[in-house]
């Protein structure tokens, strides 16, 4: 038993290990949904480095105050296509969409690459705030709001942006790409899957993403069910070098901390090379599959 999984491991890691240099997306249109900054930039920036003849658009917050984003759009002109949108506004979602929709008519790739993890003073993982240890550590720290808020962007907003995202990407499956669907991706993470729980605490992010996981879930069952030419797959990109982690990268050892640029060449690789038969699942970056 345990060297038949080691074997179905060996086999996952390799079909999906793939470099990222000629893109099966090739060609396609790919939306990066929280491309401000950290790993939801660095997707749209490989994106259309490697994929010449893709179209991608970046969705975010305050798209005249990403420096990073402009300047792709400097670089990228006519392939790159940025649009405002709020998790937590779904009129925002919905008017993307209808530019989406108007623009190229279709999607061949969703990556929802936006998160909350901590706010300081309004969403406390683990934080000391004036010798006051104010943290969500313990249960007794747990407040309703940090819950709320977590869950709103962590988790509805993202499922949201599927709903009003599907049609195009019922119309889109693998046309124009070397794939013969089109792919859904959002980032999860580890801490979200309630059979890996053995250290507690970060009660609002892991319950979000455990809730992310589950809506993700039940919208692949759908797309399944309907025959839509969709994959929708659910990933963690490891603990990565970007302004989500810096207040808990004390304790990462040197070689378990990644650069942006490491891990979106793994998980697009992961993307990119996704079969019918991975609807529905969760992968960490190495292409490991992650219990529920
Ligand atoms: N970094 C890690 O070690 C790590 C580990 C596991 C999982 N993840 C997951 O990976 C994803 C990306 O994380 P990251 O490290 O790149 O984080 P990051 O650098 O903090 O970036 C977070 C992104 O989410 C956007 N965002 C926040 N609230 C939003 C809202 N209401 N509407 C739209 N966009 C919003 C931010 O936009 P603004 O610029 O407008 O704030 C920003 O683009 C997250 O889902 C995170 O949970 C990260």
């Amino acid at each position: 038993m345990a060297s038949q999984s080691l074997r179905f491991l060996s086999l996952t890691r390799r079909a999906f290990s793939s470099s990222t240099s000629a893109l099966k997306f090739n060609g396609g249109v790919s939306m990066v949904q929280g491309a401000s900054r950290g790993i939801g930039l660095q997707f749209v920036k490989q994106l259309l480095e490697n994929n010449d003849r893709g179209h991608v658009i970046a969705t975010c917050r305050n798209p005249n105050s990403s420096t990073g984003l402009i300047h792709l759009k400097d670089k990228f002109a006519d392939r790159l296509k940025i649009l405002p949108l709020d998790l937590t506004d779904e009129t925002s979602i919905e008017a993307s969409a209808l530019s989406i929709k108007d623009a190229y008519g279709h999607l061949n790739l969703l990556i929802n690459a936006s998160g909350i993890l901590s706010i300081p003073e309004v969403l406390q993982p683990a934080y000391y705030v004036s010798y006051i240890c104010n943290t969500e550590t313990t249960l007794n720290k747990l407040e309703k709001s940090s819950l709320m808020l977590a869950y709103e962007v962590n988790a509805v907003g993202p499922i949201l942006v599927i709903k009003h995202m599907w049609p195009l990407l019922k119309i889109g499956g693998g046309f124009g790409t070397e794939r013969s669907t089109a792919v859904v991706a959002s980032l999860s993470a580890r801490v979200g899957s309630i059979g890996d729980n053995h250290l507690g605490g970060w009660h609002s992010y892991r319950a979000s993403k455990t809730a992310l996981n589950q809506l993700s879930k039940t919208a692949s069952v759908e797309f399944a069910r309907k025959k839509d030419p969709i994959v929708c797959i659910l990933l963690h990109p490891g603990t990565v070098d970007t302004d989500l982690s810096k207040p808990f990268q004390k304790n990462v050892p040197k070689d378990k901390l990644f650069t942006k640029e490491f891990s979106v060449q793994k998980m697009l690789s992961i993307i990119d090379n996704v079969k019918v038969h991975d609807n529905g699942k969760f992968f960490a970056w190495d292409g490991q599959e992650i219990p529920w």
